[in-house]
This record gives structure tokens, C-alpha cells and sequence, in this order.
């Protein structure tokens, strides 16, 4: 359950008034909630409660130190993709030990730091990064590399082109057919420790079937190599999707029937379409969530600035853009918007964008909305999740301030950037 909710007609974040928020520190403002972060954590651990997961929150979904402590505490392991994201694990608190460390092109630095703070393993992505490891291991005397190959399983997994990772039209993981080999390959090497296996199909996943079809196919792969090589875990990866649509008007974070969209997979119906498959292995299973956790945990508060009429269309400008939250105009996503204060009588048909000069910068097209006027607030949901994480300073625009909300506190967990701070290293020819 998410803890966004009008009372008296205005939004809150759990116990937060968002209007008197973005009085206080002004929009651009991406607020969290921290109950409901812990809530799917605790939720996804309970309905595979029958494997005990470890559970690698995928840091890129959203990388910001408090909510990386949050889950720390809450026992999260960490899923990372770059020296920068292993980093911010450390300076967050979080067991190294319990931290895998994925991606195609990890740098010798990023390998080194791995191996010097002992992640839980790498999770590598093609022969020539299993070597380059084994090299980087080879120098540190006495210090084998944990590594775990990704397979890619060439499931198709549905959803946007963009966030397929499961089929070999992707650069990620490496061919199922060449896998055995590669492990068989490496067996007896002294700088490496093969400790388990790794897939991900993908991202924003909503029905059970594909991942029931990939685990389907791991499997006898997995057992084989488990047997062979004393593999300890097989990690599913991340990519349980999550519900865009009517976030607020169910009160529900996912998985109940949409109005638009076909229904969404419940967490019980992912948990029992892989589980007895997971059970018989006896190994440990590792997931990687990222948008799961983080995704419905999270709006982007904007303020209306102008609003105009074409001939042809009404728009509504607000002062959040495409640098802010990316995602409709990267992946075509569709974000619910709704008014922050109590919705005025009525409803107009507007588009909601943003002041980036690019015809792109669009939140959402044709929206019908409560009449929106200059000073008004928006909350654009779910956008918790490649929401601020994915956010730039295009247009020379600083990044949003960021709040996590716990019960009726709010705390500033990262403070708006300045323009000063976006040309900071610049030098004046
Ligand atoms: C290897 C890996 N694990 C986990 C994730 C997290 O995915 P999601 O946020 O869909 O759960 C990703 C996302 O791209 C990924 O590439």
C-alpha cells in the first residue's frame, strides 16, 4: 500500500501536507514516502518468504543515501552498476558483503575497488570481462574474484524496447548456449570463484508468465552448473513491474484490475509462478528489485507556471522538465498528474509540459484535469523509481530538491541545487 492520500481534499505524503512542503521549499520537489518503500520491501520478502531471498535493492532505480540507509537497516543487500554506485552503498552504510556488482563495462578501478571493499560477487557480462577480471585478481595476490555470469535467456519480456534486456537482440549478459562453457572454462582458475548465476529480462514487468518462462529454462542450466561447480545462488534479477495508472485513485501501489491497461500480475501470482521451480533448487535465490521498491514511493511536486491555448490544444506549463523526470520522453511512460490542493470543480483536456526547449518535454498529452491555474501545484506520481536518479541539468536547469517523508516528518534528504553548483570545474576561457 502506498501512503499518498488526499484528507480534506489536498494531497499528502503519509502524514505531509505536499502543498505546505512546496511552500516551504519550493518546486521543482521530489517527495518520498519511507513507509512505503519499507512496506514493498517487506511485502516482496514476505510473498517469497518460502526461499528467503536476498533481496539487492538496484541502486540505479534510485541512489540517494537515505533511501539506501533506509533499506540497509531494513537488511537490503545492494545491486550496483558502476564504482560510483558501490560508493554511495559504502557511504550509506550498507554491507559491502551483501553487494553484487553488475554492468557491461566495468573500468580495472571499478573492479579493484570491488574486490578491495569484497562485494558478494560480480556479476559479469561477457568472457573478455570474466578475464579482465581474473587478470585484475591475478595481481592482488592471494585474492580470488567472487564471480557469477548474467545469462542472457532470450526471453522476450514484453514492455518498452528500451528496458528489454532478456533477448540476444541486447548487449546484456551472455548467450545461454555459451554459458557452460565459459564456466567450464574458468573451473580451475586460482584468481576466480565461481559462486553463482545471475539473469535480468528486463524491466517494468507486469505478468508472471515471462518470468515463469525464464526461470523455466534456467533451471536445468542452473542445476547442472550448481552441481558442477558448487554454485551457491541463482539471482532472478529485478524487473517486477509496478501499476502508472490511477496510482492515487485505488489507493493501491500495483496489481489490481486497471481501467486501461490489462490486469497486472499480483505479488502472490509472481512468487507462486517461480517458487516451487526456486524451492527444489536449495540454493540461495538473490532478487533485484529497483522500480518494485522505490517506484510508487516517490511523486515529483511542480508548479503550474502558464498556461496557453493553440487553436488546436491547451497546455499547461509547469516548472518541472524533461531534465527533472525523463521517463515520458525517454520511454513514451505515462505518469498519472493530479492536483496537489483540492481539485476545483470541472475538468479541462490540457497537456502538461515543461520549459526544456524540446518538443519532447511533455508530461502527459490530452490530460483531463481539474482547471489548473498560475501558482497551483501538480504531483506527478510514481515517479520515485529512474525518476531523480536519471535527472540532468540540461538547460543549464538545477536538479530538483529531494524530501523523504516518515510518518508526519519530512526531511530534506538532498538540498536543491544551485546554478553555482552546475558549473562548478567550468573554467572561462
Ligand atoms: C541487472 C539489473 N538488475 C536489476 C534491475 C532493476 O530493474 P527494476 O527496477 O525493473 O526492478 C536492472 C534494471 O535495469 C538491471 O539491469
Amino acid at each position: 500500500m502506498h501512503r499518498f492520500h488526499r484528507k480534506g481534499g489536498k494531497l499528502y505524503a503519509e502524514g505531509v501536507n505536499l502543498d505546505s512542503l512546496a511552500d516551504r521549499l519550493g518546486t521543482p520537489l521530489y517527495v518520498y514516502s519511507a513507509g512505503t518503500i519499507l512496506d514493498h520491501y517487506r511485502r516482496l520478502r514476505g510473498a517469497m518468504r518460502a526461499v528467503d531471498p536476498l533481496i539487492c535493492y538496484s541502486v540505479k532505480a534510485n541512489s540517494n543515501l537515505a533511501v539506501l540507509s533506509l533499506l540497509a537497516r531494513a537488511g537490503s543487500g545492494f545491486d550496483v552498476v558502476s564504482g560510483g554506485e558501490l560508493e554511495r552503498v559504502r557511504k550509506a552504510g550498507g554491507k559491502i558483503a551483501k553487494c553484487v556488482f553488475a554492468g557491461v563495462g566495468k573500468t580495472d578501478e571499478e573492479i579493484e575497488a570491488g574486490l578491495r571493499y569484497g562485494v558478494k560477487a560480480f556479476h559479469v557480462e561477457s568472457e573478455e570481462e570474466l578475464e579482465r577480471i581474473a587478470l585484475v585478481a591475478g595481481r592482488k595476490k592471494g585474492r580470488r574474484a567472487p564471480v557469477s555470469l548474467r545469462v542472457n535467456p532470450d526471453v522476450e519480456a514484453g514492455g518498452h524496447a528500451k528496458i528489454t534486456t532478456g533477448t540476444y537482440a541486447n548487449k546484456f549478459g551472455i548467450p545461454y548456449e555459451l554459458v557452460a562453457a565459459a564456466y567450464r572454462r574458468y573451473a580451475g582458475d586460482r584468481r576466480l570463484k565461481l559462486v553463482g548465476i545471475q539473469m535480468h529480462i528486463g524491466s517494468q514487468i507486469t505478468r508472471s508468465a515471462p518470468f515463469r518462462a525464464a526461470v523455466r529454462k534456467m533451471i536445468p542450466l542452473v542445476e547442472r552448473l550448481r552441481d558442477r561447480h558448487g554454485l551457491e545462488y541463482f539471482d532472478l534479477g529485478g524487473g517486477v513491474g509496478i501499476v502508472y495508472e490511477d496510482a492515487l485513485a485505488s489507493g493501491r501501489d500495483g496489481w489490481w484490475k486497471s481501467p486501461k491497461a490489462e490486469r497486472a500480475m499480483t505479488l502472490a501470482e509472481y512468487a507462486t509462478s517461480i517458487i516451487p521451480m526456486l524451492r527444489a533448487l536449495k540454493m540461495e535465490i538473490l532478487l533485484e528489485p529497483g522500480r518494485f521498491l522505490v517506484g510508487n514511493a516517490g511523486v515529483l511536486v511542480a508548479e503550474v507556471l502558464y498556461r496557453k491555448q493553440t487553436g488546436k490544444k491547451h497546455f499547461t506549463v509547469i516548472d518541472a522538465g524533461m531534465n527533472d523526470l525523463v521517463r515520458p520522453a525517454m520511454y513514451e511512460a505515462y505518469h498519472q498528474i493530479e492536483s496537489v490542493e483540492k481539485p476545483r470543480p470541472g475538468a479541462i483536456s490540457t497537456d502538461i509540459v515543461g520549459p526544456v526547449c524540446e518538443s519532447g518535454d511533455v508530461f502527459g498529452h490530452d490530460r483531463a484535469l481539474s482547471p489548473l491555474e498560475r501558482g497551483d501545484r501538480v504531483a506527478i506520481f510514481s515517479a520515485g523509481a529512474y525518476g531523480f536518479s536519471m535527472a540532468s541539468s540540461y538547460n543549464t536547469r538545477p536538479r530538483p530538491a529531494e524530501v523523504l517523508v516518515s510518518g508526519t516528518k519530512a526531511k530534506v534528504i538532498r538540498k536543491r541545487e544551485t546554478v553555482a553548483d552546475l558549473w562548478r570545474g567550468e573554467k572561462k576561457s
